[in-house]
């Protein structure tokens, strides 16, 4: 498997081609996997599929795990070969954010979605920016024809699907392919932060997908809201959130009626751990719901 570091060493490989790209941070795992796979089939008539592996400085705030998120670069590469990605691009942070050119690293205008619901934007201030920044850098030196993120981050994925809606003169035609989030036989999420798990939290960590499950069959987002507050707690978990949303903008809602988005962040000792669902059947109205 063919890895570029650098953007003249991935134009070499993509020779002017517009390419799936899967942007990760990698230790990848199977919903990487699943995105990448994803790519595959999105791309037809030569299209190449380009992954990138790059932990991001900027999205990690002060205390977080930047120094110790797992750095797997080979085996990384092999797996991503292996579900069908044609080039890695593994640049470094110099690449993308070169001290002689700031303007390169401009943070785009964030959309309302990324500093407004109070979500992942209140408990990770500064972290949409970093995102934001990455991506579109990415997004620039890559340039994908479609990208494609996943559910699991679902503040995230909105405010990639806003950012990209905002900027169209920039990435002209570029598409956002949502996919479903991928999760153990259990319905553990799969998160590159589960290998911090030791085996006890593991098992309290499963509360965190069964009260999501919950919220899909309460009567209202409040009552949801509630059962999900009782079954992380019982679990010892320590709630950022455990909300139910609109699908959409994130905001409050008082009933089911629009599409709604059942999300929850919670700690476990010193592992942060997000998952989201959707909630109050609702969902399959969402006209921006992928597959
Ligand atoms: P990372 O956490 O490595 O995730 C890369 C992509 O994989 C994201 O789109 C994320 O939503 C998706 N993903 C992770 N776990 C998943 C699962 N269980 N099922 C489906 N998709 C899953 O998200 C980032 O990296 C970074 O913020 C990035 C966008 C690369 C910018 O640095």
């Amino acid at each position: 498997m063919r890895v570029a570091q650098t953007t003249q060493e991935l134009a070499d490989e993509l020779k002017g081609s517009r390419p799936a790209f899967v942007p990760t941070m990698g230790a990848l795992h199977g919903g990487h996997l699943a995105l990448i796979s994803r790519a595959k089939q999105l791309a037809r008539n030569g299209t190449r599929v380009a992954v990138s592996i790059f932990v991001n400085p900027t999205q990690f705030g002060p205390g977080e795990d930047y120094q110790r998120y797992p750095r797997m670069l080979e085996a990384d590469a092999t797996a991503a070969g292996l579900a069908g990605a044609d080039v890695i691009f593994a640049p470094s942070v110099e690449a993308v954010y070169p001290q002689q050119r700031r303007d390169l690293a401009r943070v785009p205008r964030l959309p309302e979605v990324a500093t407004q619901p109070k979500l992942e934007d209140a408990h990770r201030p500064g972290h949409f920016a970093g995102v934001c920044q990455v991506v579109a850098r990415l997004f620039d030196m890559v340039g994908p024809s479609v990208a494609v993120f996943g559910e699991k981050d679902y503040q995230q994925l909105r405010v990639i699907e806003e950012m990209v809606k905002q900027e169209t003169d920039r990435w002209p035609g570029l598409k956002i392919e949502r996919h479903p989030t991928v999760r153990e036989p259990d319905g553990l999420a799969m998160s590159s932060r589960n290998a911090y798990l030791h085996q006890e939290q593991r098992a309290d960590a499963l509360a965190i997908s069964r009260a999501l499950m919950l919220a899909r069959n309460a009567n209202s987002p409040r009552e949801a809201e509630q059962n999900m507050q009782e079954i992380l707690q019982w679990h010892r978990l320590a709630v950022d959130y455990a909300v139910v949303r609109d699908a959409r903008t994130l905001m409050p809602i008082e009933e089911f009626g629009v599409p709604a988005r059942a999300l929850i962040a919670a700690r476990l000792v010193n592992v942060r751990l997000i998952d989201n669902m959707a909630a109050g059947g609702g969902e399959t109205k969402d006209p921006h719901a992928g597959s």
